[in-house]
């Protein structure tokens, strides 16, 4: 379903009780996906764990540590068959309005380099690549770097 055609979902706080099902479904969206554990700490340590929804159906989520003026996106996904039609440009555009109210000025995340639809989704967005960060990843064969993007939200209107 489109973003364009049913632009209303709700991103709201995550809780310790929508764990399992955001590990659950993390599960489904990377080869080496966050644990519930590693979720419930998130949430323990004060991050911003939020769940973007339409009715019952969660469609993504993301989990963001702000510190000194500056947003780290540590887990952002859109869940499979919501992928591919406008929903991580959404919650994107979602997230940079709602860490603007914090007073964050920039938003910083690591992306592998084989994950080339994320990487052109935030370039599209307007973040530059900043920095590599070397056998960041765990891969198939050995490990895999990281590339270190930011969003400057001073040129972001
Ligand atoms: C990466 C991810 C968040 C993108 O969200 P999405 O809802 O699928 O993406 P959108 O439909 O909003 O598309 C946004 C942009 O992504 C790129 N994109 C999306 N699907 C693509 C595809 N199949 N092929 C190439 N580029 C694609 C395009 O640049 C697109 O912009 P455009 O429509 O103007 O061309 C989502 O696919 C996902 O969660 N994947 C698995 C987990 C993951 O990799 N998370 C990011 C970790 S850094």
């Amino acid at each position: 379903m489109s973003a364009v055609l049913y632009p209303d979902a709700l991103l709201r706080p995550m809780s310790m009780a929508d764990v399992p099902e955001i590990a659950r479904l993390d599960a489904q969206c990377y080869p080496y996906p966050w644990t519930t554990g590693n979720f419930a700490d998130s949430l323990s340590a004060g991050y911003d764990c939020c769940i973007y929804q339409i009715e019952n159906d969660i469609i993504g989520y993301a989990v963001i540590l702000l510190a000194a003026g500056e947003a780290h996106l540590l887990n952002f996904t859109i869940v499979p068959e919501w992928q591919g039609a406008g929903w991580g440009r959404q919650l994107m555009q979602k997230l940079v309005n709602k860490v603007r109210q914090d007073d964050i000025g920039s938003i910083w995340l690591e992306v592998r380099p084989s994950n080339t639809i994320a990487y052109r989704l935030y370039s599209g967005l307007g973040f530059v690549d900043v920095a590599v960060r070397r056998n960041y990843y765990p891969a198939p064969a050995g490990r895999e770097d990281a590339l270190i993007m930011c969003l400057d939200l001073s040129y972001v209107e």
